[in-house]
């Protein structure tokens, strides 16, 4: 039977910089304004990161009705509805919005191909908060659909101009395939002029299938709630490879090496590179002796922070 050997560690994973942005806001906001700030649903979908952030001060909730008045504010990455925004104003908060800037790009074309008479196709799943945030960019007018069945159930009330739009974490290949669809019964679709899903999403899931086929099995760093990492572990199994998520060291489990030569490590978008270190320590522990990278893409696209807690801005630490 085949001993556990190598760890091969997926280039690029782990975070993206609308995630190092909107982590970096809530620690700006804290050193400026002190503990506690509120912040609007888990920033990033980590847990390790949101515990950390409570540790530090941060609160999170999910209704502003939690937040009282005169409070600092801080909107997740994945972005908000139009209704929580002006909810937010309306009560008087301090506001810092870390939606990540690929997810406000896509509201603004939202709203920009609203003016024009649009109605929308959005791509993704349900109840997730971009979704939620990017539907409650309009009263109406937006039709979800999840997979290749619910193109065939969508109801535009027309179809002249219609536009599609998606969540930015998405399988790229299932996403292709549903926006085949959409584009079979709507030939005349508008399609976003560059894709909506965002470069780390297809990055990480770029070298996930290089890795997966150079080993035996595929550990994902990520919490369950993260799109982007489940999505990572299905790139996997899809191309044939074992894959498990873990959302810490403990969770890994010995039986998953048993046999196995090769470990593929790959990280979600929100997942720190600190919880890929102790994953390669307990999978040492189980007995592999060498950790490499795979060659693969640096990533440079860095995002700039909103207006008052810039270094430099009257008061930032
Ligand atoms: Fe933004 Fe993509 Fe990260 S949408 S938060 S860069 S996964």
């Amino acid at each position: 039977m085949a001993q556990l050997q190598d760890i091969i560690l997926a280039e690029p994973r782990g975070f993206c910089a609308g995630v190092d942005r909107a982590i970096e806001i809530v620690e700006r906001a804290l050193a400026k304004f002190g503990a506690p700030i509120y912040v609007r649903h888990e920033i990033v979908h980590n847990t390790y990161v949101v515990n950390d952030l409570k540790s530090k001060g941060a609160i999170f909730i999910e209704d502003l009705d939690d937040v009282p008045p005169r409070a600092t504010l801080v909107f997740s990455a994945h972005g908000v509805s139009k209704a929580v925004q002006n909810e937010a104003a309306q009560r008087g908060f301090q506001v810092f919005d870390a939606t990540c800037p690929l997810v406000t790009k896509v509201h603004i074309e939202v709203a920009k191909l609203h003016r024009e008479g649009y109605e929308f196709i959005m791509i993704g799943h349900k109840g997730h908060p971009e979704v939620e945030g990017t539907m409650g960019q309009l009263d109406s007018g937006i039709h979800l659909v999840e997979d290749v069945a619910d193109v065939a159930r969508v109801n535009p009330a027309q179809s002249e101009k219609l536009a599609v739009v998606t969540q930015t974490t998405l399988s790229v290949d299932d996403a292709a395939e549903i926006l085949k669809a959409v584009k079979a019964r709507f030939p005349q679709v508008r399609e976003p002029k560059q894709q909506d899903i965002c470069y780390a999403t297809q990055n990480r899931q770029d070298a996930v299938k290089v890795l997966s086929a150079q080993v035996d099995v595929v550990i994902v760093v990520g919490s369950p709630t993260s799109s982007n990492s489940n999505r990572l572990r299905e790139v996997s199994l899809k191309l044939g490879t074992p894959a498990h998520m873990v959302d810490s060291a403990d969770e890994l489990r010995p039986e998953w090496f048993e046999g196995r030569a090769r470990v593929g490590l790959t990280a979600g978008a929100s997942a720190p590179e600190i919880l890929v270190r102790q994953v390669i320590d307990r999978i040492k522990s189980f007995g592999a002796i060498s950790v490499r990278s795979m060659d693969g893409l640096t990533e440079t696209v860095k995002f700039p922070l909103p207006k008052g807690l810039k270094l430099g801005d009257a008061g930032t630490h």
